[in-house]
């Protein structure tokens, strides 16, 4: 049985004073109670990591980044490393987000890096995969994640992957009130579950978590959650209010 993992990227989103107090929101006793029967985390920005850890006190809510850098240290200008990102508290961190592959332009190669870097690190990532409108309109839903994943995965053996968990975001329903139907979703997430099971093995396919994102909602969030190979959200716009990302995170357990 999977537990549902349920977290919030705030995004280049919040300042100092909202992102504390978005996180007092979240760390109030509805969450511990959800956070019972899911895992829950958020992703604010990188300046606000120390703060929201601080305000999260000893809730179970788990704090990430929203990108790391594959070095360990040096000169590499305007980077954060996996150690900094554990030595203030961080438990995980994403890896290819849409936003940093099609914004940023970060190529499945360096994503690798990326995520091998942040395993090796002790941190858990959650690698983003999804197609582009165009790419889905053109059937190449499949061939777009098969790459994404093969390529985000190389070379990571199968004890490494316990760290991981992938998160389906079709582009096209980023940010755009577009949800992927309940069925549009499951097929996707069965799809990777079944690639994965041919990278690894069944076991491995079973147990690795896969979140959807996408405009995630207080009221989308159930019927996604019901799909049997959705097993958390990923949400963005919806997370930077307490009580909508609670009443997601209601909506999934
Ligand atoms: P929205 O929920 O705002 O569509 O963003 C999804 C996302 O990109 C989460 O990482």
């Amino acid at each position: 049985m999977r537990k549902p993992f349920v977290a919030g990227n705030w995004k280049m989103n919040t300042d100092s004073s909202s992102s504390v107090e978005l996180a007092e929101g979240i760390a109030s006793d509805a969450t511990e109670i959800a956070s019972a029967k899911a895992t829950v985390a958020v992703f604010p920005p990188f300046v606000y990591l120390q703060s929201v850890t601080k305000a999260l006190g000893t809730s179970s809510v788990g704090v990430g980044a929203q990108d790391v850098y594959f070095e360990p240290d040096g000169a590499f200008t305007g980077e954060i490393s996996t150690s900094m990102l554990k030595d203030i508290g961080c438990t995980y961190c994403l890896c290819g987000h849409s936003e940093r592959r099609h914004v940023i332009g970060e190529t499945d190669e360096l994503i690798n890096k990326k995520l091998a870097a942040a395993i090796t690190g002790g941190l858990l990532p959650i690698l983003c995969v999804g197609e582009l409108l165009a790419e889905r309109e053109a059937s190449k839903t499949n061939d777009v994640v098969t790459r994404q994943l093969e390529n985000g995965l190389a070379g990571l053996s199968e004890a490494k992957l316990s760290a991981v968990t992938i998160a389906y975001e079709p582009v096209w329903a980023i940010g755009t009130g577009l949800t992927a139907t309940p069925q549009q979703a499951q097929e996707v997430h069965e799809f990777i579950r079944k690639l994965l099971a041919k990278m690894y093995s069944g076991e491995l396919a079973e147990g690795i978590r896969i979140q959807y994102g996408g405009s995630v909602k207080p009221d989308n969030a159930a019927e996604l959650m019901a799909q049997p190979d959705i097993d958390g959200l990923l949400v963005g716009g919806a997370s930077l209010k307490a009580d909508g990302f609670l009443a997601i995170i209601q909506g999934a357990i």
